[in-house]
C-alpha cells in the first residue's frame, strides 16, 4: 500500500479552504493582485487553487530550480522571471512544497531588488517546517509536515516523473527503483 499523503479530494478540500483564506485576505486591496506560480512543480496547485479565489486576479509563472533526485542541491537559480509587472500590487507566490526556504528566500530577495511589491505572500501546498535552512514565513499552508518525507505527485515530480498524478504520495525505495529503471531505459535524462 502506498503512503497517501494527501489524496484528491482532500486536495480539493485544500483548495478550497486556501482559496477562500485568500479570497478573505485580499478583497480590499486597492489593485489587483498577482498570483505567482513556482514552476513547474506548483503549476497542479496553482490550477487547482485559483478557481477558488472568488474575485480578480492577474497570473504570471517563475521557475527556479534547485532538486537533484531526491536531495536539495542547495543552489537555486532563476531559469524564468516574470512576463507581469507586480510593482505597487500584492503578490501570492504559489509553491508546491516550501522545504528547506532555499528557493523561497532566494524568489522573495529577487523579486524585492528587481521589482517594487506592495508585499508578498507564500501559499504553499507542503510546508515542511522541520527542514528549514531559512527561515521563511508561509502565510497560507495547505498541510504542515513535522517530519522529512520526499512527496511525490500533483506537480511534484521524482526525475521529472510523476508530476500527473491526482494525489500525493511517499514513494518507496522499489518504487525509486522502477523509476530509475524507466529513466535508465528511456535515456531522456
Ligand atoms: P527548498 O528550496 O528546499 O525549500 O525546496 C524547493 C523546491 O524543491 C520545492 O519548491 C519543490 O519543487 C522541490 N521539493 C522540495 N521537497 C520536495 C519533495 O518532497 N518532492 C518533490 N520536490 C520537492
Ligand atoms: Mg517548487
Amino acid at each position: 500500500m502506498k503512503e497517501m499523503v494527501m489524496s484528491q479530494d482532500e486536495i480539493q478540500s485544500v483548495c478550497q479552504k486556501l482559496g477562500s483564506q485568500l479570497t478573505q485576505a485580499l478583497i480590499h486591496e486597492e489593485k489587483i493582485p498577482l498570483f505567482v506560480g513556482v514552476m513547474k512543480g506548483a503549476l497542479n496547485f496553482f490550477y487547482s487553487l485559483i478557481p477558488n479565489v472568488k474575485m480578480e486576479i492577474f497570473t504570471d509563472f517563475v521557475e527556479t530550480s534547485s532538486y537533484e533526485g531526491t536531495q536539495s542541491t542547495g543552489t537555486v537559480t532563476l531559469t524564468k522571471d516574470l512576463s507581469f509587472s507586480p510593482d505597487g500590487r500584492t503578490v501570492v507566490i504559489v509553491e508546491d512544497v516550501v522545504d528547506t526556504g532555499l528557493s523561497m528566500k532566494y524568489l522573495i530577495a529577487y523579486l524585492k531588488s528587481h521589482y517594487k511589491p506592495k508585499r508578498i505572500l507564500i501559499c504553499a501546498l507542503f510546508n515542511k517546517q522541520a527542514m528549514r535552512k531559512e527561515e521563511v514565513q508561509v502565510d497560507f499552508s495547505g498541510m504542515v509536515l513535522k517530519e522529512n518525507k520526499f512527496l511525490v505527485g500533483f506537480g511534484l515530480d521524482y526525475r521529472e516523473l510523476e508530476r500527473q498524478l491526482p494525489y500525493v504520495y511517499v514513494p518507496e525505495e522499489k518504487d525509486i527503483q522502477e523509476m530509475d529503471a524507466l529513466l535508465d531505459q528511456d535515456k531522456a535524462i
